[in-house]
């Protein structure tokens, strides 16, 4: 082929100037007010407050109305916020036609997608998304529906019948009563099972613009329906490089095995031909302990001593696994400390979660930041449709040849 007959440079320098940046590595896509994140610190503040105050101290549906609004809500408003999610639990019965059309062992973050998608042709007012009263009921609807529709997954993959919201639970307690209750045997999880998904759900919350999240704001850019918008950032979490690293890190666990082999699985790791990564460690914003990482720790032993699991082998595996990679060269340099994923599958492998509704559990609380995050940027007045540039790489213009000359 000779050279190119446009001279490709030539239309770069009329379109202006672009940076180059893949990965995002340093670009702001958008101003936000919702999660701070100092990286070099391992500090994170969901609207100022300290994410170690507010897992200790505050209920998931208290931090999912601080994201949204802005502001702690007072006791009066937290009762109705609570009573206003509780109030949209239920599915269309219509729904469960769609879910049964899922094959039993379909993965059950496919079904999540694909239910939450539906949504969107089941609420079609969201489709006025012009209206911030529209608005706020799809964020409603999607924060108190998102549960539901988790268990009615995992019903669905084990073979049993969907057991309906009891809106008189609390958000955690029902949705743990819908995991596991049956038609023939109700399910009442002990405080501490309740309290560990508290605590997890709030610190999966929110995490500023990772990459579901800021999917979710690129599709929603367009004025696209916002369950569509939810859908797509289930999707981007469900890779093993972000949502999918909770279940990564248990197949990894068990596939170590036995602590003894542990070293040869830190060389692998190491091992740039070998595309085995240590899962649940690195991230790219924390250079340092992610701050969700050390809470899990701590709540881990706590955990695992109540429900009696404290000499589960698995934990021990991890705390070696830790041990020996904080102290190895490799990940010392390249600044590689556990995230939160680390720890977050062994209590859910306690509380008697299965390894594929890891992602899931993920889903369902950072729902909640998916949603303030497409609230926020609706309400921006420089909300405009997201549109990357690239650096072309093909050929320059050529001409069309007909098959018998080719
Ligand atoms: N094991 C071994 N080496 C690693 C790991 C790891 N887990 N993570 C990063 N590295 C190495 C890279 O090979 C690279 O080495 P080099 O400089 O010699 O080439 C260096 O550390 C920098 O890593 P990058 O891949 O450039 O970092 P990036 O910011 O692109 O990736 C990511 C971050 C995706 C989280 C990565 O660390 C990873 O794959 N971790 C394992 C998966 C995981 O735990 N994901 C969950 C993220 S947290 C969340 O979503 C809630």
């Amino acid at each position: 082929m000779g050279p190119p007959a446009v001279d490709i440079s030539s239309l770069y320098r009329e379109a202006g100037f672009f940076t180059y940046d893949p990965g995002f590595m340093s670009t702001a896509s958008c101003n936000s007010r919702i999660t701070y994140i100092d990286g070099e610190q391992g500090i994170l503040l969901y609207r100022g407050y300290p994410i170690e105050q507010l897992a200790t101290k505050a209920s998931f549906l208290e931090v999912a109305y601080l994201l949204l609004y802005g502001e702690l809500p007072a006791k009066k408003e937290l009762v109705s916020f609570e009573r206003l999610i509780m109030r949209h639990t239920m599915l269309n019965e219509n729904l469960k036609n769609f879910l049964n059309g899922f094959h039993y062992d379909a993965h059950p973050m496919a079904m999540l997608m694909g239910v939450v998608g539906s949504l969107s042709a089941f609420y079609h007012d969201s489709l006025s998304v012009n209206d911030p009263r529209h608005r706020e009921i799809a964020a409603h609807r999607l924060i108190a529906k998102i549960p539901t529709i988790a268990a009615a997954a995992y019903k669905h993959s084990i073979g049993e019948p969907i057991i309906y919201p009891r809106n008189d639970l609390r958000y955690c307690a029902n949705f743990l009563r819908m995991m596991f209750a049956t038609p023939c045997e109700d399910y009442k999880p002990t405080l501490i099972a309740e309290k560990a998904m508290n605590l997890l759900f709030i610190l999966h919350a929110d995490h500023e613009q990772n990459a579901s999240t800021s999917t979710v704001r690129l599709a929603g850019s367009s004025g696209a329906n916002p369950f569509a918008c939810i859908a797509a950032g289930i999707a981007s979490l469900w890779g093993p490089a972000h949502g999918g690293a909770n279940e990564a890190v248990l197949d990894m666990l068990l596939e170590i095995g036995d602590v003894s082999n542990v070293p040869k699985y830190i060389e692998k790791a190491k091992d740039k031909d070998d595309p085995f990564r240590l899962m649940g460690f690195g991230h790219r914003v924390y250079k340092n302990y992610d701050p969700r990482a050390k809470i899990i720790r701590e709540v881990c032993h706590q955990v695992l001593d109540e429900l009696a699991d404290i000499n589960n082998p698995l934990f021990e595996l991890a705390m070696k696994l830790e041990e020996i990679a904080l102290n190895d060269e490799y990940f010392v340099e390249r600044k590689l400390y556990p995230n939160v994923d680390f720890y977050s599958g062994i209590i859910y492998q306690a509380l008697g979660i299965p390894r594929n509704m890891f992602t899931v559990m993920f889903a369902v609380a950072r729902t909640v930041g998916w949603v303030s995050h497409w609230l926020e940027m609706m309400d921006d007045p420089n909300n405009r449709i997201g549109r990357p540039r690239q650096i072309y790489r093909g050929p320059g213009q050529r001409d069309y040849l007909p098959l018998s000359k080719r």
